[in-house]
């Protein structure tokens, strides 16, 4: 039987608020420019809207500092411009996904305030605070994500409070009840106002080694990396107490029905697929980003690809992820031709699909002036900035792409335009009406949506340059074959003579394939990819 669960069949598409639309002219997108935008994500053919923070901050972290996560940032606009946009997504049947930040407040927030007042003060044990080391140094040796030490000294107690982020983002102490029992209320607050489900920030961040022992180092440092690779985060993250208050959180999400916890996990795959719980009752959907941390190339992604398939535990229910609001976005890593493969790899691979803003017109790098750099980190360690994956969407070739009447906050692409909505959506070679065709013919086929995956071996000599598979469901067969190289290649189609099968292609990269019937060989172009589906002949 196959599965209908929206967020198992669907796709997940993520604005980053600052940069979707704005709508009252200061250059910072906001919560009327997301619900005016709707019409294009209905168009495109998503069904799920996962909007990153815009609760009450102070933007030391652009929103994943939250000081009232009860409240819209007046940036963004109001509680009533919030009701108005799930209606509206709702109207349209599309989901609606907030971003959670419980692993952190900002430094701003009451709670830290009262935390902060005395070591007697009853909420002294929600975030976490330390006595120094014997000479009057951090507690231990862990790091800051964003550079430098993970412990800030606070005059007043003479003690350190830990915050895995920047100062401005201390963590909450998960192992205190009242905590637990806030954050669910927080939960409940959202779930009572219509939201579909959450991506919960750095969750396997949120409890700590109860010791605080000190991160080994880790061998494989190299200098061009970030200062938190320096040692391995086995104290400071990762912990197995953590499974149960993911459970405990999904637990409130289902008071309210079939809602989804999607968790924001760096690890590698074999703890990862932990993150599902010993019986399913964890994280519905472990972030999976497996595929912004490995080589492009067919064999290194198809063993990947099939690593993942291996590893999930039975019945949990895979993801992917082609880029975020953290990541090099993917046309900057692999190019506009390979942006195209992609797309449809992302596409046709098993599992819930996640979608970042602008990589549906192919956004690539923007370089950012450096006395435009607005990432905390970028002014940390230079280099490491998320500036340029966070730049503001383009819609049309007006002033400032549509997005804005002013200037933006962050520069936009120099083929702004042509490179915008507008302009792509008529044309049938752009890589929107590419996304748009992937979408429709996974809503299609539920081989895509729900099918199963197997891996479909090559000769060794195009393996290195071609990712081939097939999903299948019921009657229907579909090969998906991926050109990762600029040269042609031939690929024998006929495995099984037995089979006695036909192909046809479906949908290429490549405008203008679909219904070409194939013979025992299919002719991919550089950088094209293909999905075939199967006749059988007799
Ligand atoms: C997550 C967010 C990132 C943020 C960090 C701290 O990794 O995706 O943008 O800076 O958490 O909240």
């Amino acid at each position: 039987m196959p599965e209908t669960i929206w967020w198992k069949t669907g796709t997940v598409y993520q604005v980053y608020p600052r940069s979707f639309q704005d709508t009252n002219g200061d250059g910072v997108g906001d919560l009327p420019g997301i619900t005016a935008r709707l019409e294009h994500l209905a168009w495109l053919g998503v069904d799920a809207v996962w909007i990153s923070p815009f609760y009450r901050s102070p933007m030391a972290d652009f929103g994943y500092d939250v000081a009232d996560y009860r409240a819209v940032d007046p940036l963004f606009g109001t509680l009533e411009d919030f009701d108005a946009l799930i209606a509206e997504a709702h109207r349209r049947k599309l989901k609606v996904i907030l971003d959670f930040v419980p692993n952190h407040s900002s430094i701003a927030h009451p709670w830290f305030a009262e935390s902060r007042a005395s070591r007697e003060n009853p909420k002294r044990d929600w975030y976490l605070w330390r006595d120094p080391a014997p000479d009057g140094g951090p507690p231990n040796n862990w790091l800051s994500n964003f550079g430098g030490p993970a412990w800030t000294r606070d005059e007043a107690s003479g003690q350190y409070y830990y915050h895995a982020f920047l100062a401005e983002q201390p963590d909450l102490n998960w192992r205190n009840p009242e905590v637990r029992a806030a954050m669910h209320d927080v939960l409940r607050f959202w779930l009572e106002r219509g939201v579909d489900g959450f991506r919960v920030d750095v969750i396997w961040h949120l409890i700590k080694d109860e010791g605080f022992r000190d991160n080994p180092q880790n061998p494989d440092f190299a200098p061009h990396q970030p200062g938190i690779n320096r040692f391995s985060q086995v104290y400071s993250c990762d912990r197995p107490e953590v499974i149960e208050v993911i459970s405990g959180m999904r637990a409130v999400l289902r008071e309210f029905g079939e809602r989804v916890l999607i968790g924001e996990i760096y690890l590698p795959v074999e703890r990862l697929v932990t993150y599902y719980g010993p019986d399913l009752e964890a994280a519905d959907l472990p972030f999976n980003f497996q595929l912004l941390e490995t080589p492009w190339q067919a064999d290194a992604v198809a063993a990947l690809v099939a690593e993942y398939e291996a590893a999930l535990p039975e019945g949990g229910w895979p993801n992917w992820v082609l880029g975020n609001h953290d990541r090099p976005r993917i046309a900057a890593r692999v190019g506009d031709a390979q942006a195209r493969v992609a797309a449809m790899l992302l596409l046709t691979l098993r599992g819930t699909p996640t979608l970042y803003y602008g990589d549906e017109i192919g956004l690539g790098h923007v370089p950012i002036p450096p006395d435009r750099v607005q990432d905390p980190w970028e002014r940390n360690e230079p280099g490491h900035g998320r500036d340029p994956v966070r730049t503001p969407m383009q819609w049309d070739d007006s002033r400032h792409a549509g997005f804005s009447a002013v200037e933006p906050w962050l520069p936009q692409t120099e083929d702004a335009e042509r490179r915008n909505v507008d302009a792509m959506r008529d044309d049938s070679r752009s890589i929107l009406t590419l996304y748009r065709r992937l979408l429709s013919l996974r809503r299609d086929h539920p081989a895509l949506s729900v099918g199963g995956w197997r891996n479909v071996p090559l000769p060794p000599s195009l393996a290195t340059e071609v990712f081939a598979y097939e999903r299948f469901e019921g009657d229907e067969t579909l090969r998906i074959l991926l050109n990762f190289g600029s040269v042609e290649r031939s690929i024998p189609l006929e495995d099984d003579a037995a089979k006695q099968e036909t192909w046809s292609v479906l949908l290429s990269t490549r405008p203008g394939r679909a219904g070409e019937a194939t013979g025992n060989v299919l002719h991919l172009s550089p950088d094209e990819g293909v999905v075939l589906r199967a006749h059988p002949s007799s």
